[in-house]
């Protein structure tokens, strides 16, 4: 199954402290979002997905904001079981698709989705979504590009949600309003469960 298809949201996480990040994926998990992306954004990410990998089976963990075939090599060693890309060049496309590893490759523009689906790449992100012309872009490409599906990120938050779920041509959406940084710094996971809860809630419902 497409990573696509796993939940309606997945949290994009910037972990700073690596000990948060096992109560963190289980208050996620616990909220009803299983798939998770970690970003490479800070030193602690890659422990962070080590140790949601190995202690917390149920959620399935992914390296994001990979951008160099080391980042996908070091993702793919730490337990990463798929990446997502900010954007995609030739170089990284290739490493991605040597890893193995499911992945979303981002993508923001009718040429770059096209560049893509010429490596039969169909399921990508799109990033960033909301300075990058949000649904009415979208729903510009599904005339031309029907067959290519996303994930937008970057801008998504639970009032503008529904709007992007209810295109043909978005699986999910991601974003980081599930893990506000004082509920993390404060260890406030109740908080994150209950964000979560709400996300998950969202697939199906009309757009506003
Ligand atoms: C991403 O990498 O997907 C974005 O940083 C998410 O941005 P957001 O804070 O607007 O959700």
């Amino acid at each position: 199954m497409s990573i696509l298809d796993l939940a309606p949201v997945i949290p994009v996480v910037v972990i700073d402290d690596a000990e948060t990040a096992v109560p963190l994926a289980r208050a996620l998990v616990a909220g009803g979002l299983p798939v998770i992306e970690v970003t490479l954004r800070t030193p602690a990410a890659l422990d962070a997905i080590g140790r949601i990998a190995a202690e917390v089976p149920e959620a399935m963990i992914g390296a994001g904001t990979v951008r160099t075939p080391a980042d996908v090599r070091a993702s793919a060693d730490a337990g990463a079981k798929f990446l997502v890309s900010p954007g995609t060049t030739p170089v990284l496309a290739d490493a991605m698709q040597g890893s193995g590893l499911p992945f979303l490759p981002g993508a923001a523009t009718a040429s770059e989705v096209l560049a893509l689906a010429e490596r039969g790449l169909t399921e990508l992100k799109f990033f960033p979504a909301g300075p990058a012309g949000g649904v009415a872009y979208l729903k510009a490409l599904a005339g031309p590009i029907p067959e290519v599906r996303f994930c937008p990120t970057g801008g998504i938050r639970p009032d503008n949600a529904p709007e992007y779920l209810a295109l043909p041509n978005v699986g999910c959406v991601g974003g980081t309003w599930l893990t506000p940084p004082d509920a993390l710094a404060s260890g406030d996971y109740a908080r994150v469960e209950k964000l979560a809860a709400e996300a998950a809630a969202l697939r199906g419902r009309p757009s506003p």
